[in-house]
């Protein structure tokens, strides 16, 4: 089979005007379309066989929240791929490694234009790159945590935050003994250094692993601080003006979901039993 090739012309343009552009052949995998212009020039053919113009960047687009959720999941499998060196994966492989269906992957992946292509499959690398963007891991976030008891430390101990751009930045606790020691190098601080060390270390992501009792006063205190997000461990809602983003964990619901399944599983063996 012979791969066509495209003749590709990318203008880069930034608030000033045209700044750039570039052209050359290129086979035209699924890259073609993160950029604003692309044309392709269809070499085999001799004609040109597609102008795709993406003005709208990826992160515009509104995608469901029910999409997004899915994301972390496709981007870790993705990122396993890669380090095992697999170039491109079809949506049905990618299905069964997944266990979701290979229409399921297609309906997510063509909420960002597809990233896919007829007869190739997906270029994992590519992917895995792009759903990163979108989750905007592309970019460093610092966090602190606050409470730095069992499951705090557990957090500040947690390699693997890092290797994905969250950088853990510093830990605070009311508890005067705690003072001064340490978790995976960063000091625990005292709660009266939270708001200056939050506005000077341009940090993003609270993370509150302290009882529910003082964690809607300490989510006021941090609002004013002008955080970003709060990654909520306290069983207890917040209430967070617009703007500031809210992540609740609740590792008990992940438990009543296994409960849920096994319960089915043993209703399906008694049920087979009969
Ligand atoms: P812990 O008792 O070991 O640690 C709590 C820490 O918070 C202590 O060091 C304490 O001094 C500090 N603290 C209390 N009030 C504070 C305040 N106002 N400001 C700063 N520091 C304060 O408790 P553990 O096991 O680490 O759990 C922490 C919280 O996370 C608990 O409320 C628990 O219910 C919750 N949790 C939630 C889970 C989830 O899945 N969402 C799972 C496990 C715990």
């Amino acid at each position: 089979m012979c791969l066509p090739f495209f003749f590709r012309l990318e203008v880069c343009k930034d608030s000033f005007g045209l700044i750039g552009w570039s052209f050359g052949i290129k086979d035209c995998l699924p890259e073609m379309i993160d950029s604003n212009f692309t044309f392709c020039y269809d070499k085999v053919n001799t004609a040109a066989i597609a102008v795709s113009m993406e003005v709208e960047t990826l992160e515009e687009k509104e995608i469901s929240q029910a999409v997004i959720g899915r994301l972390p999941r496709y981007f870790r499998y993705l990122g396993e791929l890669k380090d095992q060196g697999v170039e491109r994966i079809s949506s049905q492989d990618l299905s069964e490694l997944m266990k979701v269906t290979a229409s399921q992957i297609r309906q997510d992946f063509n909420n960002f234009g597809g990233f896919g292509q007829q007869g190739y499959g997906y270029n994992v690398e590519y992917l895995y790159r792009e759903i990163g963007r979108i989750l905007g891991l592309d970019r460093q976030h610092n966090f602190i945590i606050i409470g730095a008891g069992n499951l705090g430390r557990a957090l500040g101990n947690y390699l693997n935050f890092e290797r994905r751009g969250f950088i853990f930045r510093g830990m605070f606790d009311q508890n005067p003994e705690l003072i001064g020691m340490e978790v995976r190098g960063v000091r625990i601080m005292a709660m009266e250094e939270m708001e200056d060390f939050i506005r000077e270390n341009d940090i993003d992501i609270a993370v509150l692993t302290i009882p529910k009792t003082s964690a809607v006063s300490v989510a006021e205190r941090l609002v004013k601080t002008g955080i970003r997000a709060i990654w909520n461990f306290a069983h207890v809602d917040l209430n967070v003006p617009e703007g500031i983003e809210v992540e609740n964990v609740h590792l008990s619901d992940s438990l009543m979901k296994l409960s849920y399944n096994i319960r089915r599983e043993r209703v399906k063996e008694t049920e087979e039993t009969k």
